[in-house]
């Protein structure tokens, strides 16, 4: 899909469809007014009668019978302008893109008017982009439900944007890729299957990059890692891409879980939508997806990504509730719950980047339930150790749209990892699962700045009741972490 400024007036621009995003309560002004007064005032007519209120993913198609270049206006929806940030903007978006294809429109004019500022083009671009993804790619049926949008035409955002297009759309394309990759079953996305995906961005690049398979592990002691892969006949992969931007300095580590289905193995998940955890290695899609995009912007510090690439199964061999395992970094952990596998394969992640100069480490995971309990899919759950690098994750969170929210580390939640036998217990679900399964990583960052993100909900919507949010998977933490790339790089200039 391309996306282009438009050359010509709003009225003029002949696309399938000329959108015009309206907040609820609010009038058109500016150049949405004047084509509304085209229109002989038929949209304000239909917001009046509420026949469109302007909620989030409230979109309508109105036939505009020659009275302006584009034969039709789609109104959509931004909810209330005191709401919208910079997620429900590329929802909404998103959306609008969604029902472009629904109705087969191939060249659509976005119009830019308040509350939509010049500067929002990020969020414009991002969401629409992210709008022409698929789940459904997959289906064989005659006739695709949703078409492709072939271009995009960005009337209002003022000139010289080709560079802000550009970016955002490298942006989205790189979501739309974490969410490819979340979607992807089990039986096809393996462990080994990461590793080759991984090696694919490495040559794009011309990154370094490694790949560690039982024996290496074996060697090297990552025993949770190899513990948890215990039950399963795939086997485990620790997989690293370096970009080198200077010498000496700081070494930012992203960290993602990658275990590409989590049956829970002997503490075995029920049933019911054991499905979606095809889609626990979303961390680890993110933290590839970001990478590809860090690499192209080629920042002036040292970026590495760790992912940790396993299932978690049942079996004969699998690790049992109760067993005791020793860290790549020495620490004994009793596994009382088989399926708390994420914090043990993420700590010796952690204990890799450590051993190869990290300085800075943010872990992304899909790593409690508990995350979907305390706040929801409208946001990523967070636990740091550091009020600067909390302060970059947070600002980058913005201005990529994607919500963070920290939650606190008390001291008191400590007594909840400690074991009877061993350092620590994997933690069984008592109370406040999400901070324990942070607190429980902490204990592998050696006290370096550190911020983990617990993505278990936001990165994959399936509530229908939840109508701002798309459904399905999200991509959660692809555009954050670059975003946080381009501050950390900010900083060295
Ligand atoms: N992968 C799951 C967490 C998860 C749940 C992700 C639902 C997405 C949707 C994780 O490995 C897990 O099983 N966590 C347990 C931890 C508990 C045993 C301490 C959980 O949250 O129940
Ligand atoms: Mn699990
Ligand atoms: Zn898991």
């Amino acid at each position: 899909m391309r996306v282009v400024p438009a050359a010509a007036a709003a009225t003029d621009v002949a696309a399938d469809a000329l959108a015009i995003g309206v907040a609820s309560g609010e009038r058109l002004t500016g150049d949405a007014l004047a084509v509304d007064q085209a229109l002989d005032g038929l949209l304000a007519l239909m917001l009046q009668n509420l026949e469109f209120r302007g909620r989030v993913h409230e979109v309508q198609v109105v036939p505009t019978q020659g009275r302006i270049a584009s034969p039709r206006v789609i109104l959509y929806g931004l909810g209330a302008a005191g709401d919208l940030d910079g997620q429900r903007l590329r929802s909404a978006h998103h959306e609008l893109v969604r029902t472009a294809r629904r109705h087969h429109l191939k060249r659509i004019a976005i119009l830019r008017h308040d509350p939509i500022r010049p500067d929002d083009l990020q969020a414009v671009v991002e969401g629409s982009v992210m709008g022409t993804w698929e789940r459904r790619s997959r289906q064989t049926g005659p006739e695709p439900e949703r078409g492709p949008v072939d271009e995009i035409l960005l009337a209002g955002f003022g000139d010289r944007i080709e560079g802000g297009i550009a970016s955002a759309v490298q942006a989205g394309e790189a979501t739309n890729r974490a969410r490819e990759l979340q979607n992807l079953p089990g039986n096809e996305l393996t462990p080994e299957g990461l590793a080759q995906e991984a090696l694919r961005i490495a040559k794009r690049h011309g990154l370094q990059a490694e790949v560690l398979g039982p024996t290496e592990l074996r060697a090297q002691g990552y025993n949770l890692l190899l513990g948890v892969a215990l039950g399963s006949s795939q086997p485990p992969r620790l997989i690293t891409l370096r970009h080198r931007g200077a010498t000496g300095g700081n070494t930012l580590a992203l960290i993602g879980k990658g275990i590409t289905f989590d049956s829970g193995g002997i503490s075995l998940k029920p049933a019911e939508s054991m499905s979606l955890m095809k889609a626990d290695m979303a961390g680890a899609a993110a933290v590839l997806a970001a990478m590809d995009v860090i690499a192209a912007r080629r920042p002036p510090f040292d970026v590495m990504a760790v992912v940790a690439a396993t299932e978690n199964m049942p079996g004969g061999n699998a690790q049992r509730p109760g067993d005791v395992v020793t860290s790549a970094n020495g620490k004994t952990v009793e596994i009382v719950n088989t399926d708390a596998e994420g914090r043990l394969v993420l700590a010796d992640a952690i204990t890799y980047a450590l051993r190869h100069a990290a300085t800075h480490v943010v872990d992304l995971a899909t790593l409690t339930g508990g995350a979907r309990v305390a706040i929801g899919h409208a946001a990523t759950a967070a636990i740091a150790n550091d009020e600067a690098l909390w302060a970059l994750v947070s600002r980058a969170g913005e201005r990529a749209g994607e919500r963070v929210w920290r939650l606190p580390a008390y001291a008191d939640y400590r007594v909840l990892l400690a074991s009877k036998t061993a350092d620590l217990k994997n933690s069984e679900y008592g109370e406040a699962s999400t901070i324990t399964g942070g607190m429980f990583i902490q204990q592998f960052v050696e006290d370096r700045p550190w911020v983990h993100l617990d993505i278990a909900a936001s990165s994959w919507n399936d509530n229908d009741e939840l109508t701002t949010v798309p459904r399905g998977p999200l991509g959660s933490g692809t555009r954050l972490l670059v975003e946080l790339a381009e501050l950390m790089s900010a900083e060295r200039r």
